[in-house]
């Protein structure tokens, strides 16, 4: 499909859960940075929010295509005269892009929807005119596959038995958002996350409490274009928790760009999913208390 002309929309809305959910909080935050300076929101929920109407673009992204709260977005902003593309390996979202004549992109099948991340967020760049950058995302991941996936390997190893807690950066945010979800749906396993500058107006008190607090192992995610005053928030994060006797890894992507080190961080987090999965012994593929729910609400 043709890259879409932004110019004339008021604004974007990217639309999806889980897997397919983080393809539009990416492609947001990466539109952002390259300076678009219409609204991008996200949302994930049945509904869109009352601004959306005629003159917004609204991306639907559901690997299966079936999932009720995408199909449901979708619904609204046809009724609201939004203009929508859709993107999908088929399922009922492809058969309303063909009821409403809506532009689709067509994914390959047969992959559970967070381990085609790749196919969704090039599919989605390129939609948005950033080809370029999910290229050179892949083509770095592959260069740097075998040093991230040992790494991986060893943090697994020093997170077995604690609660996962992941803090991050506004650029790094996205990254907490995939590893979180990486570790529940690979690891079976939960997982916090709380952002930075946010988590130090409330969440750094909750580490008062030793016997928490003991239970849960920290990574301190960043990137080196954070502002720098959130930089100096993350120095200070790592002190206060060494202070209290705790080891917190910190970890920055690897890579020339910003989007080549949030691929590596992206990346990294998987891979630190699925030994997790290994080392606790179950099978990172199957998520059957999503399939569950699914079949309770369908
Ligand atoms: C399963 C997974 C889930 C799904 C979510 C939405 O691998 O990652 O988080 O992504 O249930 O389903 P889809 O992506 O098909 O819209």
């Amino acid at each position: 499909m043709e890259v879409v002309e932004l110019s004339p929309y008021r604004g974007i809305v990217f639309t999806g859960m889980g897997g397919s959910g983080i393809v539009g909080e990416i492609t947001a935050m990466f539109l952002e940075r390259r300076g678009v300076d219409i609204p991008t929101l996200v949302v994930k929920d049945y509904r869109l929010p009352p601004c959306v109407k005629e003159g917004w673009l609204v991306v639907a992204v559901s690997y299966s295509g079936n999932t009720e709260e995408t199909l449901s977005a979708v619904e609204e902003a046809v009724r609201r005269g939004s203009t929508v593309v859709s993107v999908s390996s088929g399922g009922k979202l492809k058969n309303v892009a063909l009821q409403y004549n809506l532009p689709h992109v067509d994914l390959p099948q047969g992959f559970a929807p967070r381990y085609a991340l790749g196919y969704m967020l090039s599919a989605v760049l390129s939609l948005m005119g950033m080809g370029d950058i999910s290229q050179k995302m892949g083509e770095h991941l592959a260069s740097y596959s075998s040093v991230i996936k040992e790494k991986a390997k060893e943090l697994a190893q020093r997170l077995k038995n604690y609660l996962p807690v992941v803090y991050a950066t506004p650029l790094t945010g996205v990254c907490a958002v995939r590893y979180k979800a990486q570790i529940n749906e690979n690891a079976k396993t939960l997982c916090h996350t709380a952002l930075l500058p946010e988590l130090h107006h409330n969440e750094i008190v909750g580490l008062d409490n030793y016997l928490t607090r003991q239970m849960c192992h920290f990574l301190l995610l960043y990137d080196r274009e954070d502002h720098p005053r959130i930089l100096r928030r993350v120095q200070i994060t790592r002190d206060i928790l060494q202070e209290m006797g705790l080891v917190p890894i910190e970890l920055e992507g690897e890579g020339e760009s910003f989007e080549e080190r949030l691929a590596y961080l992206i990346y990294l987090g998987d891979w630190l999913s699925y030994h997790l999965a290994v080392l606790y012994g179950f099978d990172p593929l199957p998520v059957k208390s999503i399939d569950r729910i699914k079949g309770m609400l369908s």
